[in-house]
Parts: structure tokens; sequence; C-alpha cells
């Protein structure tokens, strides 16, 4: 059925302008855009969007990345939204994600990897309404 899911276009692919490139993938696939902005991380929305990972070692470099210049927010929706974008970003490590995958195509980093995408219908409804909470 339909979901909707939250991604962010990191500070990374903003700065190398990688923006378009990485919206076309999405727009060709068949996914609708239902929401956009970019904005600048703050360290509290930083804490509460990461909040599964605010204990681990690579959580601080992280949020000073995260945090550093602006990004590009979106919710996007389809079918099956939240799984089939999971797929097309690739995994986690830049370096060890498939060709073909957003990651695997142009990042060779395990943190500045392009891109973020909610990993399941919990962590979308609460992604979702954490950065735009005018959709819920
Ligand atoms: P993301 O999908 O936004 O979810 C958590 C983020 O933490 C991840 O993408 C990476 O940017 C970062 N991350 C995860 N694991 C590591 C790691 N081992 N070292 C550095 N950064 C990591």
């Amino acid at each position: 059925g339909v979901e909707r899911t939250l991604v962010l276009i990191k500070p990374d692919a903003v700065r190398r302008g990688l923006v378009g490139d990485i919206l076309a993938r999405w727009e060709r696939k068949g996914l609708t855009i239902e929401a956009m902005t970019l904005r600048t991380m703050s360290a509290e929305l930083a804490d509460q969007h990461y909040a599964d990972h605010v204990d681990r070692a690579f959580y601080p470099p992280l949020k000073e990345f995260m945090t550093s210049a602006p990004l590009v927010a979106l919710v996007i929706a389809g079918d099956q939204a939240i799984s089939v974008v999971r797929g097309m970003i690739g995994a986690t490590d830049g370096r060890a994600a498939a060709a073909g995958t957003i990651r695997g195509d142009l990042s060779l980093s395990n943190r500045e990897n392009l891109v973020h995408a909610s990993d399941s219908a919990a962590s979308a409804a609460r992604e979702v309404t954490l950065w735009f909470p005018e959709l819920t």
C-alpha cells in the first residue's frame, strides 16, 4: 500500500551539488514528493531525530556534520515507499553499498553518506511529525 517516508539529503550532498541527481532518481522511480524544504538542522532536532543513536560513539561527529550546513528534508510517498527508498539508498557505508544505489554510486564514507531515510513505519511516522508537523 501507499506509504510516506522521511528523507534527508544531507549537507555533504548539498555541498557537492548532488541534490538534483538524487531527487531525479526518486522521481524517475515514480515516487511522489509531498513536501520539501532546505534548512539547517538544529542541535535539538538532531538529538530528537537521532534519538536511537545519541549514546553511540559515532554520534558526536555525526551531529557536528548534520548541523554544519543546510540539508534538504522531504516527504516521499508511494507504494511501499519506506522499503523502496531504503533499497535505492543502499548500505550505510558508501564503500560497501552496491553499485546502482545512491551511496554505492556517489559516496565513499560511512558518515557522509548523502542521504537518510526512515527505516520502518514507526520511524517514518515519528520522523515525518518531527520535520513536518503540519502534515500530521
Ligand atoms: P543515517 O541513515 O542517517 O542513520 C544514522 C547515521 O549515522 C548514518 O546514516 C551515518 O551517517 C551515521 N553512521 C552510522 N554508523 C556509523 C559509523 N559506524 N561511523 C560513522 N557514522 C556512522
